[in-house]
């Protein structure tokens, strides 16, 4: 069995990514500093798997720390690494506090790797490396423009920090993953996306307001050069999203993949708008959202989507839920989780 450690397992993506690994037969090791996730996201991995991963609280922008419990840890065979702040908004009120924690954590893990002989690595990017760009959809050769914010800031260095660091160690191997916009739950709503304090994303928004915690859903700006003046994104169920983490460990693993540091976008390929999206929830749930529009976010691009040829051909994958699905899964969660 393969030893697969994952950082910020406990999170929204990780979590999902942990069940379908142990599904495939890995051996999962789990550390999280559980600051943005709970501790008894644990027990739902473990409802659906029928096994409880090993788990480690610290924090790994501390790199004693770090170094110490990777040099612990024994045999592992590879790394995924998710955990990272990830408020856009926030990051650009507290810049610091993005550049020390998501960046010096990544550094850790790469020197652990090099003094522990562990050799893969899985890295969460996103599409936000794209920027608002001008040909849609966006391919893994698109140009990666001026960040918005230093959260986006974090994924554009820290993928050159991989690929600095893999041109001059020949041991080392890696994959980014471009995530677009991860939405849904597991089919069985034992785990899902619980974003602590006010959500900043659409879905879980969504499904708070429906549900009565939140009064009012925004909608943030409806003059965009789009078919009905909302912001257009490619919204991929989380389940599909996680899949492919098992594909891209297994690619380094089995030493199939083409070069030392490879990039793939993880879309749908298919953009939806703010109010398709609501539209949709109405139309699956049944329930009939309060919602208002207002001015535009500050740092919002207008419109992307992924052209996933490249993911869908090299990987062998594709998505296979709708979005009717996932926003159906992300509601049936919600309930569960607040025991309606
Ligand atoms: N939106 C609303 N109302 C809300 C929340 C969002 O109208 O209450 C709109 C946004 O304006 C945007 C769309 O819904 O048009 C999606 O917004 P999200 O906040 O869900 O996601 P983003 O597209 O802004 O994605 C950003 C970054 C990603 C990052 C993600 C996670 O671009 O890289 O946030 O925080 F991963």
């Amino acid at each position: 069995m393969k030893r697969i450690l994952v950082t910020g397992g406990t999170g929204y993506i990780g979590s999902h990514t942990v069940v379908e690994l142990i599904n495939n037969d890995f051996e999962v090791i789990i550390i999280d500093n559980l600051s943005n996730s709970q501790i008894d996201v644990l027990d739902g991995i473990e409802k659906i798997t029928g096994t409880k991963p090993e788990f480690y609280n610290i924090d790994l922008a501390d790199k004693t720390k770090t170094l110490d419990l990777l040099s612990q840890i024994k045999s592992i065979d590879a790394i995924i690494h998710f955990a990272a702040y990830k408020a856009v908004g926030e990051s650009v009120s507290e810049p610091l506090k993005y550049y020390q924690n998501n960046l010096n954590s990544l550094m850790n893990i790469i020197e652990a790797m090099k003094t522990n002989n562990i050799n893969s690595l899985v890295f969460s990017s996103s599409c936000t490396v794209y920027g608002q760009a001008k040909i849609l959809p966006v391919t893994e050769q698109s140009p990666i423009i001026k960040a918005d914010s230093p959260y986006g800031n974090t994924k554009q260095i820290a993928e050159e920090i991989i690929y600095d660091s893999i041109f001059a160690d020949e041991n080392l191997k890696g994959i980014a993953l471009r995530y677009f916009n991860p939405i849904g739950a597991h089919e069985s709503a034992e785990i899902g996306e619980l974003p602590i304090g006010s959500p900043n994303n659409l879905v879980p928004f969504i499904t708070q307001t429906a549900i009565g915690i939140r009064e009012q859903l925004q909608v943030f700006g409806s003059d965009y050069n789009t078919t009905d003046g909302t912001a257009v994104r490619d919204y991929i169920h989380v389940v599909d999203l996680a899949k492919a983490h098992v594909i891209a460990i297994s690619r380094l693993l089995e030493n199939i993949n083409k070069l030392d540091f490879e990039v793939f976008n993880l879309g749908t390929g298919v953009g939806n708008s703010v109010l398709e999206v609501i539209n949709t929830f109405e139309d699956v749930t049944g329930e009939k959202l309060n919602y208002k529009i207002v001015e535009r976010r500050a740092g919002d691009i207008e419109k992307v989507w992924a052209d996933t040829s490249f993911a869908n051909k090299e990987l062998g994958w594709k998505t296979e839920k709708s979005l009717g699905e996932a926003l159906l899964s992300a509601w049936v969660r919600e309930k569960k989780y607040r025991g309606v």
